[in-house]
């Protein structure tokens, strides 16, 4: 019960490592606000979590819509009271090599994957500013850190994800929030689905523990982020790659 009486909301928690995160906060005594553009699964995951005896609610936002992401925020904090956590782990890819990205393509990664961050933390901090406390984690990826073929959009909106992690660590660990960003290696979701397997047999050759990474995986160092236990870090980017060469 390590997020016991928190109030957590997770983008893009109706699937993939958000899913399995909620489920994961819950069980550990936080109330789960699920944030999504995904209708169905997220009203499906919230019920789920009920059925376990969870306190969890599913509020429908296109994290890129600033409007639409005050009006959610609005909706939680009304519903919950506060807000001690958020996870911005909302993300989707738009692959293509270089010279043949669209740019629309380049604009939406951008957009949900680094504005949607940018525009969940500006609706969601001033609550925490007035509680004095909070903690915000942000998802990155290896792509952000060391770049990845095909995925200039991706790996560009990820590498200013840890840009503004750092900066929100600096402007506002004074007021008690800390902000870190995790970033996952290859994780199996829906998102890898359109790499081929021989790909993915080459990323498991590259990494020492010879497998790809599981929700699980992530949403355990999500939670560790969101515990106490991590009340001194601040500013960091932890990578759940298995120790992927780069
Ligand atoms: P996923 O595709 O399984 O889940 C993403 C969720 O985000 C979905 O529920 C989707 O509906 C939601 N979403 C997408 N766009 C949204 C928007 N505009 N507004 C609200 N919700 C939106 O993906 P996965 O793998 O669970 O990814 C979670 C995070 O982890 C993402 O930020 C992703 O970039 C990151 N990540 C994933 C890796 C992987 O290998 N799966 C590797 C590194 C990072």
């Amino acid at each position: 019960m390590r997020l016991q009486y928190k109030t957590v909301v997770i983008t893009g928690g109706a699937n993939g490592i958000g899913a399995v995160a909620a489920k994961l906060f819950g069980k550990n005594g936080a109330q789960i606000a699920i944030v999504d553009f995904d209708k169905k699964a997220g009203e499906a995951k919230a019920q789920q979590l009920h059925e376990l005896g969870i306190e969890a609610a599913f509020f429908q936002a296109d994290v890129s819509d600033s409007e639409n992401v005050k009006e959610m925020a609005t909706k939680v904090i009304e519903q919950f009271g506060k807000v001690d956590i958020l996870i911005n782990n909302a993300g989707i890819t738009k692959d293509a090599m270089m010279l043949k990205l669209e740019v629309d393509d380049f604009k939406r990664v951008i957009d949900v994957n680094l504005t949607g961050v940018f525009n969940c933390t500006q609706a969601f901090l001033p609550t925490m500013l007035s509680q004095g406390k909070g903690k915000i984690i942000n998802t990155s990826s290896i792509a952000g850190t060391g770049g990845n073929i095909g995925q200039t959009n991706y790996a560009a909106a990820k590498a200013g994800v840890i840009g503004m992690t750092r900066t929100w660590a600096k402007e506002f660990g004074r007021q008690g929030i800390n902000v870190n960003a995790v970033a996952p290696g290859f994780i199996e979701t829906d998102m890898i689905d359109t790499i081929p397997e021989k790909i993915l047999g080459q990323i498991k050759m590259m990494t020492p523990y010879t497998r790809l990474g599981t929700p699980e995986d992530v949403a355990n160092a999500y939670l560790f982020l969101a515990s106490d236990e991590s009340d001194f870090i601040n500013g960091t980017v932890l990578e759940v790659d298995g120790g992927m060469l780069k």
